[in-house]
């Protein structure tokens, strides 16, 4: 059960003005520490992975840890493909398993951010995944130092905004009121007036980027205002980087795990100081009673098969394999044969979706409806086809 909607949950932040901590992850070390902290503090939390790491760890290969870690908390947690860069990118975080996706074409004109964004939205709202989308620039890169990357910040303006939530319907808008990604020297001075005339212009769930190096009364008023959701990385990465080198200086020598250790501890209580501060702690229970479970629905099609020998089934098995997998909201395609060869039934699909709205996406899909028309309906009139949601 607290794998939740993202929305369900933002929406009772947004509500209750409070703002939940969206981590980016870049080992397993961080995502025990980030779960364990909201554990330990009884609060909502994304876990947050950014396209931008995925030189530093597998992302496909992270994702059934972060999905199993997400499943078996007891608090709130949704899982957030960070700072994605094309639609391409979109459909791969949700079909293995994000269910909230970032759309960053910020760097673009205003008409192409929304025309892209746009896309995603389309795609992703048809997979039941609200989509986040930014607008303005946020320089810096996470974990560097900000001066070193010193781009112009672009702010946001509040027509701007009205416009491109208009026109692209995200759910959620990354604003830039003069925050940066990375360690900061100094104080960021952030502009509080536009954020709040952002916030009565929209009124939707606003992020903010680039939350290492904030003050603490910097982030109150920044949730007073309508900022919801608060991405955060580099401050973790120095944590455990600092726990790494105080390691050194007390001469481990027992190779790598004692280099890392009391690095998730570290982690740990950096995003508990975050979650206490955002208003985030103790919150889980009133967003478990609101937010909607996020469980995945079976499309199973039990059939047999008149008109094709053995090899041509499993050739169309394969086919049907390679095409339905990359359909958005896909999460998995099992193919499968009877073991009885008496089975009233000799073959199957089960095709796992990862939200019931792909119940009707996947109906309509061309590549969907081009592989069964040509492939799999001429063959297979024999056929009991069911959806169905899991029952606890
Ligand atoms: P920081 O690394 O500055 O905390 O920013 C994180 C972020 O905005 C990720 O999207």
């Amino acid at each position: 059960m607290p794998l939740v909607a993202m929305k369900d949950m933002l929406d009772h932040a947004y509500r209750h003005r409070y703002a939940v901590g969206a981590f980016d992850l870049v080992s397993l070390d961080f995502l025990d520490a980030i779960v364990q902290a909201a554990e330990q503090s009884r609060a909502p939390v994304i876990l947050s992975l950014a396209e931008s790491h995925f030189d530093y760890f597998d992302f496909e290969l992270a994702m059934p840890a972060v999905e199993a870690a997400a499943r078996r908390a007891s608090v709130p947690v949704a899982i957030h493909l960070d700072h994605g860069h094309s639609l391409e990118s979109a459909v791969r975080g949700i079909n293995l398993g994000c269910n909230g996706v970032m759309v960053d074409a910020s760097h673009y004109p205003l008409d192409e951010n929304i025309a892209r964004s746009r896309k995603v939205v389309d795609m992703a709202h048809g997979c039941g995944v609200p989509v986040e989308g930014e607008l303005g620039y946020i320089p810096g890169v996470e974990g560097e130092d900000a001066e070193r990357h010193p781009g112009e910040i672009r702010y946001t303006t509040v027509e701007e905004a009205r416009r491109y939530v208009e026109e692209t319907g995200v759910d959620f808008l990354a604003v830039s009121i003069g925050t940066v990604h990375g360690r900061m020297r100094g104080e960021p001075k952030l502009d509080f007036d536009r954020l709040a005339e952002i916030d009565r212009a929209l009124g939707i769930p606003l992020v903010i980027h680039g939350g290492t190096g904030l003050t603490d009364n910097q982030f109150r008023r920044l949730i007073e205002h309508g900022v919801t959701k608060i991405n955060y990385y580099t401050a973790l990465s120095d944590a455990a980087a600092r726990r790494i080198a105080e390691n050194g200086e007390q001469g481990v020598n027992s190779g790598y795990t004692g280099w890392v250790a009391g690095v998730r501890n570290a982690i740990a209580t950096e995003v508990e100081r975050c979650i206490r501060l955002w208003g985030s702690a103790d919150r889980a229970d009133a967003v478990l009673a609101k937010a909607s479970p996020w469980d995945p629905v079976e499309h199973l099609i039990v059939y047999n098969v008149k008109g094709l020998d053995e090899a041509g089934v499993q050739a169309m098995m394969a086919e049907g394999r390679r095409v339905l997998s990359k359909i958005p909201g896909v999460r998995e395609v099992f193919t499968g044969q009877a073991v009885k060869e008496d089975a009233s039934y000799r073959y199957t699909w089960l095709v796992r979706f990862c939200h019931p709205a792909v119940i009707d996406s996947y109906r309509d899909h061309p590549e969907h409806v081009a592989f069964a028309d040509r492939y799999f309906r001429p063959v297979a009139s024999e056929r009991i086809s069911i959806d169905y949601r899991q029952v606890r």
